[in-house]
């Protein structure tokens, strides 16, 4: 259903691989909603994934940019100004990667190259877009940016390794520039943290289907899915929530303030149980 939220508004959405990425659904709700967008990601990820067939659904203009460049963002926001013959309304940052990860180095056990790599793709490039952004006067005032994030910025889930750092530095970057952004020019940033949901990176974590079932237990509403974690973010890229900013806003279910729930500590009890006899 659609409530014109995004009426007139234009903007990039990063990180759109196939259909299971949450920028995919994103960018499906912006359209919905009465956006235009520009759709980009680095150009292997265009080539190996399915991007094109979501802008082709969704009107879209496709630009290659690995989001560590400043000089490929430099070129994604001129070419993205000339493409709309004007400045945009809001951008979403959904990129995350960890070599560390990625070659099932543990947290004790990393390597450091791998880790700046993990940082700057994760964190750093919300700070390069950022700043580019800026230096373009690329945003409309009262614009709003958005990173996805996880709560392992704040607590420990220990298969989400050198991720939880990355995370932790995206939040603290959404406030440092938020309070820049919005003194400036009155755009908006902030990040939601979103409950495991099956997508490309997200099933690269350790023990993942575990952390999905655990998620999903402790959690009140049950684990948010990626087409749910799309309407909440519609809502941070509309003009109902022009005074949200610098803030982290957990989309999670509840699972964030849960200490245990009913459905958990059965499954404990009864793992418990059967370890004891
Ligand atoms: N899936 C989950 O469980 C979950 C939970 C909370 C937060 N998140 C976050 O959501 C965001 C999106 O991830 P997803 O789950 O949709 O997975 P995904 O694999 O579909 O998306 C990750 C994207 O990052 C892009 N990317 C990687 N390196 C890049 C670079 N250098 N430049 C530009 N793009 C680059 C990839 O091409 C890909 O499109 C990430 O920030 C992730 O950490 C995911």
């Amino acid at each position: 259903m659609s409530y014109n939220l995004l009426k007139g508004k234009k903007g990039i959405i990063f990180g759109a691989l196939n259909d299971k990425s949450i920028a995919w659904k994103v960018a499906e709700r912006a359209v919905e909603e009465g956006a235009e967008i520009v759709l980009t990601n680095m150009a292997v990820s265009i080539r190996m994934g399915t991007i094109n067939e979501l802008a082709e659904k969704c009107n879209a203009k496709v630009i290659a940019a690995d989001a560590t460049s400043v000089e490929d963002l430099e070129k994604l926001f001129d070419e993205t100004m000339a493409h709309f013959g004007g400045k945009i309304d809001f951008v979403l940052h959904s990129i995350g990667s960890s070599p560390n990860v990625r070659k099932g180095r543990t947290y004790d056990d990393l390597d450091y190259g791998f880790l700046q790599k993990t940082l700057d793709i994760s964190a750093i490039s919300f700070h390069k877009m950022m700043q580019v952004a800026r230096k373009k006067d690329a945003i409309n005032d009262w614009g709003s940016i958005v990173a996805l994030s996880y709560v392992a910025a704040q607590r420990t889930f220990y298969g989400y390794n050198d991720m939880a750092d990355a995370k932790s530095l995206l939040e603290s970057i959404a406030r440092s520039f938020g309070y820049i952004y919005g003194r400036d020019k009155k755009v908006r940033v902030n990040t939601v943290s979103q409950s495991p949901t099956v997508t490309t990176a997200g099933s690269g974590v350790s023990g993942f289907d575990g952390l999905l079932d655990f998620s999903e237990r402790m959690s009140p509403l049950g684990n948010a899915t990626a087409d749910e974690c799309a309407d909440y973010v519609i809502t941070l890229f509309s003009d109902l929530t022009r005074k949200v900013t610098m803030q982290n806003l957990f989309h999670d279910g509840g699972f964030s303030n849960i200490g245990m729930s009913h459905s958990a500590m059965e499954v404990y009890s009864k793992g418990a149980e059967a370890e004891q006899k």
